[in-house]
């Protein structure tokens, strides 16, 4: 493959170099085995891994459900406002490392109060570490509280409830957790009630669920963003829809090579769903669990699909155009990403 290999690395150079953002990051999917064992042991909780190497080891997953179990079961170690703000440092420090200038993370509240954390506190711990991201590295960002969709509507009514006091803290309204037998329209009505309260709404659909799921977040969720959606192309016509409305979905390549949605990368849609003109972007999911930051999927991409020059550069416009920035800020970067040399 001489003559290829100059080609890609001088593609990952270009990807890792360009302004991103990042639209599709569960704060606690960032959470590294290191800061795992510091939390556990700062708050006396019994891991059941002996130490790091065992806990990378057990990071293999069959399916969504067999990953959200390790994934909610981690989160435990989560209690105290500063656990919360140390988690947010530590995933911002990566994301300025891979040239991220604002992110738009997700977070699961209930995860934390059935649990007995409060709301105010996890809000809190995750605000104070974006203000300090934005200090330190100027990152700018956004928070967007989810449904846990595997719960009743009821349970998303009594969240949404809880965070009321907070609404000012809070951008946007997602839904995550496990998709299949648990549609959109089954959170149609607590959606109307965020809508109403005029907050944005995106919404995980077309991951492992069908495509009618993605048709239906669009139609009766409305909303303005779908997370993963890569499900889309059973259905040319929806695909056809999306790309006539450049309805963003924010695709993480390495979560579903890990997730077993494409077992093998080369077989990812990334390239095809952008070629048909699609808002596609690369985001990293769960990054501590699945392999890698915003570049690592970047460079993932690069080895196994057929990705140009002009592909990385409108992934990285994609990403801007996606997100909740105003328009100059995101002309501004557009307009850098157009005219960056390497
Ligand atoms: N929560 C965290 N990661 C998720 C994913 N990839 N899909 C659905 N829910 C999630
Ligand atoms: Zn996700």
């Amino acid at each position: 493959m001489t003559g290829y290999l100059p080609h890609s690395d001088a593609l990952k150079r270009l990807a890792n170099k360009l302004p991103k953002t990042e639209l599709h990051l569960h704060i606690e999917g960032s959470l590294e085995p290191e800061l795992l064992f510091e939390l556990a042991q700062r708050n006396n909780i019994t891991l059941t891994y002996a130490d790091v190497a065992e806990v990378r080891a057990a990071y293999q997953f069959s399916d969504l459900q067999s990953f959200l179990d390790i994934y909610y079961a981690g989160a435990a170690v989560l209690i105290t406002e500063q656990d919360f703000f140390d988690l947010t440092r530590a995933y911002l420090e990566r994301a300025d490392a891979d040239n991220v200038v604002h992110v738009e993370i997700f977070f699961d509240p209930q995860t934390h109060t059935e649990r007995g954390v409060d709301i105010g506190v996890v809000i809190a711990g995750l605000r104070r570490g974006l203000l300090w991201g934005e200090a330190t590295f100027g990152i700018t960002n956004k928070l967007i509280m989810c449904f846990l969709r595997h719960l009743e509507e009821q349970d998303a009514f009594t969240v949404w409830e809880q965070a009321l006091p907070y609404l000012q803290e809070i951008d946007g309204v997602g839904l995550d957790s496990g998709e299949r037998g648990n549609p959109p329209e089954k959170f149609k009505n607590i959606y109307a009630a965020v809508r109403e309260a005029g907050l944005p709404v995106v919404a995980h659909a077309g991951e492992e669920g069908p495509a009618e799921y993605v048709r239906s977040a669009v139609d009766v969720l409305k909303v303005s963003r779908i997370d993963h959606g890569v499900r889309c192309i059973e259905d040319p016509l929806l695909v056809a829809e999306l790309a006539e409305a450049r309805m963003p979905l924010t695709v993480c390549p390495l979560s579903n090579q890990k997730l077993q949605v494409y077992p093998d990368l080369a077989d990812h849609t990334l390239k095809f769903l952008l070629d048909k003109g699609l808002c596609v972007m690369v985001n990293s999911d769960d990054p501590a669990y699945f392999g890698g930051y915003v570049n690592a999927n970047f460079d993932a991409c690069i080895e196994a699909l057929p990705l140009t020059e002009m592909d990385i550069r409108q992934l990285a416009k994609n990403s801007f155009e996606a997100s909740w920035l105003p328009e100059s800020v995101k002309a501004d970067y557009i307009s850098q990403i157009e005219t960056l040399q390497i």
